[in-house]
């Protein structure tokens, strides 16, 4: 048995392990663990998606906590005055579950030609699993490439199947792809430690490339991809990030990978452009 200098010592252990290897106040660590799983997950990305196809914040009230908020192509308004008060037909829509940091990340595609959107959004939930926070980039006419129609026939063609357990790629290794990838723009070392896949396809905006290394920067002295915000599914292979895309015009972006044994099979991207035409 510990003695109970011993056991305090352990207890500061352990209180320190929490608190540096999560950054989780440590009163929250039963909560969340309890409350994290993939139906209360499931339950407010599924809300998310009827409020969009509704126009109607109201769907939301049942998954939200007291307090939440918005933010809309790296701005943070008021969710009355944004894209979720429109009401879109939604053609597409998949959503990616990060258990461990308690968060999801859900892609609509929605061709309407009076209203045509892309919207790439991560849902974060607070200890108790209610939503904190939608983070969402909403790309449209004027955004990077944008053609909702060739990204629904893109898209519509890939496999995302769940991949095995016994096949997953740690949580590090996905991320670190992800990572390596939005490096490139500012880091001549980072396009060799990106794992390419053969074959490995990109739906940019509308443009697709038959491969992930056509087009990217050869001058990797540009400004970087900064304010990263993760969500990583294991059982998808996959990590969308959503960042400020200095080197153009400070745009909102979302990027999402598909790793498939180890190597980066798909890749798909938005950048809005604050309202304006994206321009190099
Ligand atoms: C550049 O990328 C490489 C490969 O990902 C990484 O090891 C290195 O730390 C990066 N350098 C900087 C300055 O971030």
């Amino acid at each position: 048995m510990l003695s109970s200098t011993g056991s305090l010592k352990l207890l500061a252990a352990i209180v320190a392990i929490f608190n540096t290897a999560s950054g989780i106040p440590l009163a929250s660590i039963g909560p969340r663990a309890a409350e994290c799983s993939r139906d209360v997950l499931a339950a407010a990305a599924d809300a998310y998606v009827a409020a969009q196809s509704a126009g109607s914040l109201d769907l939301l009230q049942k998954v939200v906590a007291d307090k939440w908020e918005y933010e809309e192509n790296n701005v943070r308004i008021d969710a009355k005055k944004s894209v979720l008060r429109k009401k879109l037909k939604i053609d597409h829509r998949r959503t990616i579950y990060d258990l461990v940091q308690c968060a999801t990340y859900t892609e609509l595609v929605i061709t309407d030609s009076a209203n045509p959107y892309v919207i790439g959004t991560q849902i974060r939930h607070g200890a108790d699993g209610r939503v904190t926070l939608f983070d969402s980039v909403a790309s449209t006419t004027g955004s990077w490439l944008f053609d909702a129609k060739k990204t629904l026939e893109y898209v519509s063609k890939e496999t995302w199947d769940p991949i095995p357990e016994s096949k997953w790629d740690t949580r590090e290794h996905i991320q670190a792809a992800g990572d390596a990838y939005m490096s490139m723009w500012d880091n001549a070392t980072a396009a060799s430690a990106v794992p390419w896949g053969t074959p490995c396809t990109r739906v940019e905006g509308g443009a697709f490339a038959s491969s992930c290394t056509s087009g990217i920067p050869s001058n990797n002295n540009q400004a970087p991809n900064t304010r990263r915000r993760y969500v990583i599914d294991q059982a998808m292979g996959s990590v969308n990030i959503l960042c400020v895309w200095e080197h153009m015009m400070n745009a909102a972006d979302s990027h999402e990978f598909r790793l498939e044994n180890g190597k980066v099979r798909y890749i798909h991207t938005m950048t809005e452009c604050g309202g304006r035409t994206c321009r190099l």
